[in-house]
């Protein structure tokens, strides 16, 4: 792809609108530049913005693959307290809508309307006149589009991460959500995983003092997926590795990390930086399991500085290339304490700097702490949250959970649009960044500015 094809690619035709052709080259405008010419005006109205409750909300699902299947298992106990109802299954291959429906047949008396075989299917379902939430788990590419119909139509949304795949995309995400005021939330289940909810609850009890600096990464080797003829419908994972370079799934470990930092509620993202190292494993791997597909143009692995706006830096990492034990880090660094993840290890430091004797807590003055932090949302769930266990360990039940409770109730949605957007523009960002050298680039305001204002994160209490 030439340089105007790839800048198009992640920003959209319009950024290029009334620039002469001859232009697009490297003398044309700089990158933060375009990212300028792009951005739309945003209100940020819709931090707290809560919709009338929905006693019992009625729920369409688009992609019924892995993640779609694995959801709709965690819909069971919603449903059988009559919060939740199942009303409209989609998916472009007919033999995964029937094993979906037959699956919620088990526990639902209702047959959910289906819809499959043609691309555009989905659109019928995004019409149908009795559904409030529509669930989005398909390929990437497909979430911001399918978002964008499903609010035009007068549906909430919730799209499986990430939210949007192109920075055009971000800004129009969040313009519809503000114009038809409807919902729009990314399912970032790793907000809901108990760690990341007892190092959250230990920022919010002063225990880290003041922050300066996190972790994060998406560290999960999936070349057998990826490589695999029939895991991922057509392959669609591994087919961005071929064409693209940067970090590509930014969420798992973004999301939790600014909930920490108060990312849109008192500091933003301000500038960033990116570099991918050699590609070697994939397509290594690629060889010696006979693919069709052997070339690939990102890195292993991907690293992303990020400065906030407080000052704050942030490190993520990306690689599912490299055979190695699942990490997404979650390390704290704070004026009075440091965590490190994988294992959770927590580091307290003492009143004066000592010369000797850095050492972790031991793990039963490690445990004293889990007791007292551990996050009320998780005291109250965890019991309801082990039933569903294949649900990533309890986190997927707690996250579907509090949507369809907040919706019930009528109360904010604990992770909003700008959220789902500011952590996943960080994609197109970094490939940007790496495909000019490491370059710095602006991270847009997508919040019209209102992130200027503290606010309560508010997530998860008991209710
Ligand atoms: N949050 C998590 O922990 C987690 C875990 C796994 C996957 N995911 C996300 O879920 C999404 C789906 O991943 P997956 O592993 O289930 O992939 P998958 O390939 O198993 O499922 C995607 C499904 O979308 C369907 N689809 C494709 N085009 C469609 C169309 N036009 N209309 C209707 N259906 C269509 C496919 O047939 C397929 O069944 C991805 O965005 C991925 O990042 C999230």
């Amino acid at each position: 792809m030439n340089r105007k094809g790839f800048l198009q690619s992640l920003l959209g035709a319009s950024a290029f609108a009334s620039i002469p052709y001859a232009s697009y080259g490297k003398s044309g405008p700089s990158i933060n530049e375009l990212l300028d010419r792009i951005s739309l005006p945003t209100s940020g109205n819709l931090f707290g913005f809560s919709a009338e409750p929905i006693s019992k909300v009625k729920i369409g699902i688009i992609g019924l693959g892995n993640r779609g299947t694995t959801l709709i298992e965690m819909f069971q106990w919603l449903v059988e307290q009559d919060r939740a109802e199942i009303v409209a299954l989609s998916d472009l291959e007919e033999k995964k809508v029937i094993r979906a429906k037959e699956k919620i047949g088990l526990w639902q008396k209702v047959i959910p309307k289906i819809y499959s075989g043609e691309a555009t299917e989905w659109k019928n379902l995004a019409q149908q006149d009795n559904i409030d939430l529509i669930i989005i788990a398909t390929p990437w590419e497909m979430h911001a589009p399918m978002a964008i119909y499903g609010m035009e139509n007068n549906k909430h949304v919730a799209t499986e991460v990430p939210i949007a795949y192109t920075l055009s995309e971000c800004w129009k995400i969040i313009q519809t959500a503000e114009r038809t005021r409807k919902h729009c939330i990314m399912l970032e289940n790793c907000c809901y995983n108990e760690e990341e909810l007892f190092v959250l609850n230990m920022i919010e009890h002063g225990v880290f003092g003041d922050l300066t600096h996190v972790e994060g990464a998406y560290l999960h080797d999936l070349r057998a997926h990826m490589l695999s003829s029939d895991y991922y419908q057509d392959q669609w994972r591994l087919k961005h590795h071929i064409s693209r370079d940067g970090n590509f799934y930014t969420t798992h470990g973004l999301g939790p990390l600014s909930f920490y930092l108060n990312i849109g509620r008192g500091d933003n993202f301000e500038h960033l930086t990116s570099m991918s190292s050699r590609e070697l494993n994939l397509s290594r791997t690629a060889k010696n399991n006979g693919s069709k597909y052997l070339d690939f143009k990102c890195g292993d692995m991907n690293n992303t500085l990020i400065k906030t706006s407080l000052g704050k830096s942030i490190l993520l990492q990306f690689d599912v290339h490299t055979g190695r034990p699942y990490s997404r880090i979650n390390k704290v660094v704070g004026t009075k304490a440091v965590h490190d993840g994988y294992p959770s290890r927590l580091f307290i430091d003492s009143e004066k700097p000592v010369f000797w004797g850095h050492n972790w807590l031991s793990e039963s003055e490690y445990d004293k702490y889990r007791e007292k932090y551990t996050h009320p949302i998780i005291q109250e769930l965890k019991e309801k949250s082990q039933e569903f266990k294949q649900g990533h360990g309890g986190m997927d039940f707690i996250m579907i959970y509090r949507l369809i409770t907040c919706l019930n109730l009528g109360l904010p949605l604990d992770i909003n649009v700008y959220d789902g957007v500011m952590w996943s523009a960080i994609t197109p960002l970094s490939e940007l960044s790496v495909s000019e050298k490491s370059q710095s680039v602006s991270v847009p305001d997508f919040t019209g500015g209102k992130w200027q204002t503290s606010k309560d994160l508010g997530i998860m209490r008991k209710i």
